[in-house]
């Protein structure tokens, strides 16, 4: 087991577009595991790979359901918008609103390079969302939402 440390914003690595993954080898595969160890270390639920430090379409994500690795994921569909709290390894101790997609269809490659899709709902769309738009650079606190206090009281509702 390896891991690394995650880089945190102010970073140039975490602003890059990432490049797409053209290799399917040991290199990636051991890239993939040690991304997974480094994602439970930090009790994360996703890790993109410009949060360690390497600018490529690679993503690991666990919700609850187990591990999914992505490679070169694109979101095809988005239905629904919904407020949600999320948080990123990259700007730690830190939360905020985020409005989301509340259903996305992904494309993907596994890490022999076959491709796969499929459909997520609610935390896990989140979760899709929020690691893609790592590889365009993008983070969550680019995306704060100002919800009201009604809106925030719905939400906590909804999650009790
Ligand atoms: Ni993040």
């Amino acid at each position: 087991m390896a891991t690394y440390n995650v880089i945190e914003i102010g970073d140039d690595v975490l602003r890059a577009k990432a490049a797409t993954v053209r290799r399917f080898d040991a290199r990636l595969h051991r890239m993939l595991d040690d991304m997974a160890d480094t994602m439970y270390d930090y009790d994360g639920v996703g890790l993109a790979a410009p949060q360690i430090g390497v600018s490529k379409r690679i993503v690991v994500i666990d919700v609850g359901d187990g591990l999914l690795e992505l490679v070169n994921p694109e979101i095809t569909e988005m239905h629904g918008n919904k407020l949600g709290v999320e948080g990123c390894l990259s700007v730690p101790e830190q939360q905020g609103y985020v409005y989301r997609a509340q259903k996305v269809h992904v494309k993907a490659q596994d890490r022999f390079g076959e491709p796969f899709e499929f459909d997520a709902e609610d935390l896990f769309a989140r979760a899709c969302q929020h690691e893609i738009d790592h590889l365009s650079g993008v983070l969550y606190v680019d995306k704060l939402a100002s919800p009201s206090k009604q809106e925030i009281a719905a939400l906590e509702a909804e999650e009790e």
